[in-house]
């Protein structure tokens, strides 16, 4: 396994900019963890499938992808974008018993960062009316994280890209907490490492805010997962 990997910070094109939101993924890191992670024909699930990044890049790459995503907008562009449209589910993840998905052989994720300054919920798509507070948001992270390594088969992998954040409040370790979170409370995700992802931004000599969050660089935290019963 790399444990550092240098990309360039690209929106992907396929992103129309009527759609709002800035939080998609490059397809390059999507592109280096699925065909590391599985082979053709194997299955890749999203579970915060956002613009359907992960699942447009999977198709390309002849895996097969499942996404699951709660805005409506974001959910329908996906359906669209990919030609396992009926492998997307509109919809919230908490709300799922997985007998809408398959068992998968890859995970690679990118949950909704929390904003420190206003508690508001980013598991209910950043609704202004939710509210949270950091210990439920990492609560969430486990309780979410339990219930997908359920509908993974056993030796499979999971991949979380998630950032340290640093803002005018403060420098938070989100990524080391939502890590550590996973190692020590989801029993079936066994912590195999991380993979540093530096980001390159081709468009500024100023790399400290590449990534954006106040970062250059973010992480893929890779687990090896035991798999569900099912
Ligand atoms: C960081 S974005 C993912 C971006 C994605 N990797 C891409 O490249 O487009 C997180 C996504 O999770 C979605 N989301 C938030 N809460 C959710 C929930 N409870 N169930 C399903 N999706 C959710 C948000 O609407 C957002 O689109």
């Amino acid at each position: 396994m790399q444990t550092y990997i240098t990309v360039p910070y690209e929106r992907p094109d396929a992103i129309p900019d009527d759609i709002e939101g800035d939080d998609w993924t490059p397809e390059t890191l999507v592109e280096r963890v699925v065909e590391t992670y599985t082979d053709p024909g194997e299955t890749v699930l999203d579970p915060f499938a956002g613009f359907g990044t992960t699942l447009a890049v999977a198709e390309r790459l002849d895996r097969i992808p499942y996404g699951v995503e709660f805005d409506s907008e974001r959910a329908a562009f996906v359906r669209d974008r990919v030609d396992h449209g009926e492998n997307v589910v509109h919809g919230d993840v908490f709300e799922l018993d997985g007998s809408e998905l398959p068992t998968v052989d890859l995970c690679h994720t990118s949950p909704p960062f929390i904003a420190w300054d206003e508690g508001v919920d980013p598991f209910r798509s950043y609704d202004v009316e939710s509210r949270t507070s950091y210990e439920r948001y990492l609560d969430d992270v486990e309780r979410l994280f339990d219930r997908v390594t359920e509908w993974m088969r056993a030796d499979s992998t999971l991949v979380v890209d998630v950032a340290n954040l640093k803002n005018d409040q403060g420098t938070f370790t989100l990524a080391w907490d939502v890590g550590r979170r996973i190692t020590e409370r989801v029993d079936r995700a066994k912590f195999r490492g991380e993979t540093v992802v530096v980001w390159e931004d081709e468009e500024s000599d100023d790399r400290t805010d590449a990534y954006g969050h106040g970062y250059d660089h973010s992480y893929c935290l890779v687990y090896d997962v035991a798999g569900g019963a099912r």
